[in-house]
């Protein structure tokens, strides 16, 4: 294993020109498999929303539920940076609610990092945050929790009007504090732009390839979460087809009594 990977490699790596390879990760024994992989970053994402309880957004997670998913994962990280996400309204309302919930995912959840979906407007409550010692990353572009306002999933940042906004909101985030802001499904030139004006790395998401880092549902890219066709995604596996034709074969065994053989009982 090399050395672990801290919030001052993640800015090295940009520094330097290396790009940052980063996953999600819900459970213990996906967490081990990417660490032991070797990704720099680990993100416990709110998509388990959707890949793990089957929710149509992820605007229904709670705290409770990604403190269940960080604690899991964390168990299975040695070298990756450990980042959590903070579920739609865990931060919004106040900046006492956002301390205190960026406080509950590093101290019950295990995570070394926190991240926030927004821009200016949740500028305040990450100072705060990072006040205290608590490292936060940013989300600009599409922001899922934010789906209903958009009104679907489109690309972001496509007008001059959007795309000068994020632009703007990724220098407040930078300014606030954060340590690298996650660019999601934006023209890969805006993204481009964005990601020379900042000192922080971006990663991205649907964003092309001038982010400094890039990031995948890892459900998606494994080919395991085949409910949505995505263009941004590549699939580097096609775990749902195995997983259908293992249990199917399984099933074949058990009616057939193949299995268990001689060899598989006691
Ligand atoms: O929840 C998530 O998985 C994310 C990534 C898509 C960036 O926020």
């Amino acid at each position: 294993m090399k050395d672990k990977i801290r919030i001052g490699n993640i800015l090295k790596m940009k520094a330097v020109g290396k790009k940052i390879s980063a996953l999600t990760a819900y459970d213990f024994t996906f967490s081990y498999l990417l660490d032991q992989s070797g990704i720099d970053i680990i993100l416990v994402g709110d998509s388990c929303g959707n890949v793990c309880a089957g929710y149509e957004t992820t605007i229904p997670v709670t705290m409770d539920e990604m403190i269940y998913h960080c604690k899991s994962v964390k168990r299975g990280v040695k070298r990756a940076l450990l980042v959590g996400d903070m579920p739609f309204m865990s931060y919004q309302a106040s900046e006492e609610d956002g301390l205190r919930n960026a406080g509950r995912l590093i101290k019950e959840g295990g995570v070394e990092a926190v991240k926030l979906e927004g821009g200016k407007p949740i500028c305040r409550i990450i100072e705060k945050i990072v006040d205290v010692g608590i490292p936060v990353m940013g989300h600009l572009g599409l922001t899922p929790q934010s789906v209903h306002g958009y009104g679907g999933y489109s690309v972001r940042g496509k007008r001059t009007k959007e795309a000068d906004q994020i632009k703007s909101d990724a220098l407040a985030l930078q300014k606030a504090g954060v340590f690298a802001i996650v660019l999601e499904k934006i023209p890969s030139h805006l993204a481009k732009e964005i990601s020379k004006e900042l000192d922080i790395p971006t990663i991205g998401i649907g964003a092309g390839k001038y982010c400094d880092g890039q990031i995948l549902v890892t459900y998606d890219m494994l080919g395991l979460f085949d409910k949505m066709n995505l263009k941004f995604v590549r699939n580097y596996g096609n775990l749902a087809e195995e997983i259908r034709s293992s249990v199917k074969q399984y099933i074949e065994d058990v009616q057939t009594e193949n299995f268990p053989s001689a060899n598989e009982s006691y």
